[in-house]
């Protein structure tokens, strides 16, 4: 556990802060005494005793996520974040990542939070582009999910969490919230950040996978999605800068299923239909994948 990551962590029961975690201990507690397990691959689940009404990603969800991002058809979309994110990290002037601080003292480290970090590939292909420059911390409410996030990105504070509630953030402490594919709780990504911080989102374009919506029973994409972000996050955030991603993709019959499974279709569909859609596909199906990256400062 990232001590210097938890002092920007508060009780989500109390709002007060937490104590250090020693090495051995296996429990987050905060100062007045209320106290989450660390699991064994490292997360923390702050949710406990809440409860919550949201549908969480299975273990099935994940493991087809994992299985697809680990094919690494979606680098060049990790590559474009990773730029973006240093770009934003620049602008703010957050020391640590490609500009040196005056010797013998230590920097502070530029913090990024990843809103619904999933099994935290893009998290991690970002920390080995930045040379782990930077501290993070992973939110997600799937803990199928975190497993293995946590695992991968052992030096992140990892943490079962609903974006839908107040963040267990201190105000003020974020230089960089990223969200791919995940839930937009505009207010409280506003309220965590630094004034000189930015928010980016990773969006599926219009026509993104297009080619295989039907056979992998993917869930259309609002034309309008990209109107609907920036009205979305409008009142907090505004728009600095967007730019399209498009990726050609070459992919087998494995690969078709992990999409349909991984996504938001994944919820409804069952292993039968799924087995039969696979059956049915050529060697090799071609599509391409598009995305927006988006940049919005705080107002
Ligand atoms: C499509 S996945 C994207 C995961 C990851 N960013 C990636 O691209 O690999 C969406 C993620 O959002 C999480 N999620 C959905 N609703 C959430 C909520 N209310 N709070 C926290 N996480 C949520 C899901 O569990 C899932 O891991
Ligand atoms: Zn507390």
């Amino acid at each position: 556990m990232d001590n210097s990551v938890l002092d920007a962590l508060i009780c989500p029961v109390c709002g007060l802060e937490f104590m250090e975690v020693l090495s051995g201990e296996t429990a987050l507690k905060c100062i007045d005494g209320h106290s989450f397990d660390i699991a064994r691959q490292g997360y923390v689940n702050l949710l406990t005793g809440h409860g919550t009404k949201f549908t969480h990603d299975s273990a099935a969800m994940a493991a087809a996520r994992d299985a697809f991002l680990a094919g690494g058809h979606y680098r060049e979309l990790a590559d474009a974040l990773a730029a973006t994110v240093r770009g934003a990290l620049d602008a703010a002037g957050a020391v640590g990542v490609s500009t040196g601080g005056p010797a013998g003292r230590p920097e502070p480290r530029p913090l990024v939070l990843d809103a619904g970090t999933g099994t935290g590939w893009y998290l991690r292909q970002l920390l080995d582009r930045l040379d782990g420059a930077v501290d993070a911390i992973g939110l997600d409410i799937s803990k199928f999910a975190l497993r293995r996030a946590a695992r991968r990105n052992a030096a992140a504070v990892n943490l079962v969490w609903d974006l839908w509630q107040p963040l267990p953030v201190e105000a003020g402490r974020v230089d960089v919230v990223l969200v791919v594919f995940a839930p937009r709780n505009a207010a409280e990504f506003a309220r965590v950040l630094k004034p000189s911080g930015r928010l980016v989102v990773v969006t599926p374009r219009p026509g993104h996978l297009a080619e295989i919506a039907r056979p992998a029973g993917l869930l259309g994409i609002q034309p309008d999605k990209e109107a609907a972000l920036a009205a979305g996050v409008e009142p907090d955030f505004a728009l600095e800068s967007s730019s399209p991603v498009t990726i050609p993709l070459r992919l087998d019959p494995d690969d078709v299923s992990n999409v349909a499974l991984m996504g938001p279709a994944g919820h409804h569909l069952n292993q039968r239909e799924l087995d039969r859609m696979v059956a049915a596909l050529p060697a090799w199906t071609d599509a391409t994948a598009q995305f927006t990256v988006s940049v919005f400062r705080p107002r």
